[in-house]
């Protein structure tokens, strides 16, 4: 499906409409890509997560871009990865319908996801893989915008487990391998 890829790169230099942020529930900011966002976007950006009185896990919230090439930053926690049997999977798919949601609800054309939860929260990639590619590709069946998602990994090895993922389950055919 066109309207999805994964892509490699640094997500606080997206040109998409909207960036996702692995944040934590605070909001007010960490390391990792809620670091890196934080430091893109500057000040304005906590200023205004300071008002939104902080978020659940596997929900998410909007807030502007600031200096950010990205119109809006959708925040949302990624569950911390317990072994498994702790509702992990449920809440992580909840992490990307929330954000999808949100991001139709304000009629978002493009958005950006970094790989959720599988970093500083230890969710194994190739677990979180199939969950995320999942959310997003049930989404994107039932609904029209947003238009275009990309998953934005970091690194290459992300990026060869989502691809590898994606292979496995959703290429129909030879010419649609990513
Ligand atoms: N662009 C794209 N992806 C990035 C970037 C970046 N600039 N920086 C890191 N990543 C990737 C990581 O390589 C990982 O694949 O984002 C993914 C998520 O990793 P984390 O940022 O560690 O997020 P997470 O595992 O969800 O942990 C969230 O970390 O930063 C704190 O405040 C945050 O407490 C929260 C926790």
């Amino acid at each position: 499906m066109e309207r999805f890829s994964i892509v490699t790169g640094d997500i606080t230099q997206s040109d998409a409409e909207a960036i996702v942020n692995a944040a934590n529930t605070s909001l007010l900011g960490g390391r990792g890509v809620d670091g890196a966002i934080h430091k893109a976007a500057g000040p304005k950006l906590l200023a205004e997560c300071l008002t939104l009185n902080g978020c659940e896990t596997g929900q998410a919230k909007i807030t502007g871009g600031y200096r950010l090439r990205a119109r809006y930053v959708l925040h949302t926690p990624g569950p911390v990865w317990q072994g498994g049997s702790m509702g992990e999977p449920a809440l992580l798919a909840s992490c990307y319908r929330s954000c999808l949601t949100l991001a139709a609800e304000r009629g978002i054309r493009t958005v950006d996801f970094p790989s959720i939860s599988t970093g500083i929260y230890g969710y194994p990639l190739p677990q979180a893989a199939v969950v995320a590619l999942k959310a997003i590709m049930d989404f994107l069946e039932a609904h029209d915008l947003p238009e275009r998602v990309r998953m934005v990994c970091h690194t290459e090895e992300t990026a060869r487990i989502y691809r590898q993922t994606w292979n496995l389950w959703y290429a129909e055919d030879k010419s649609s391998k990513l």
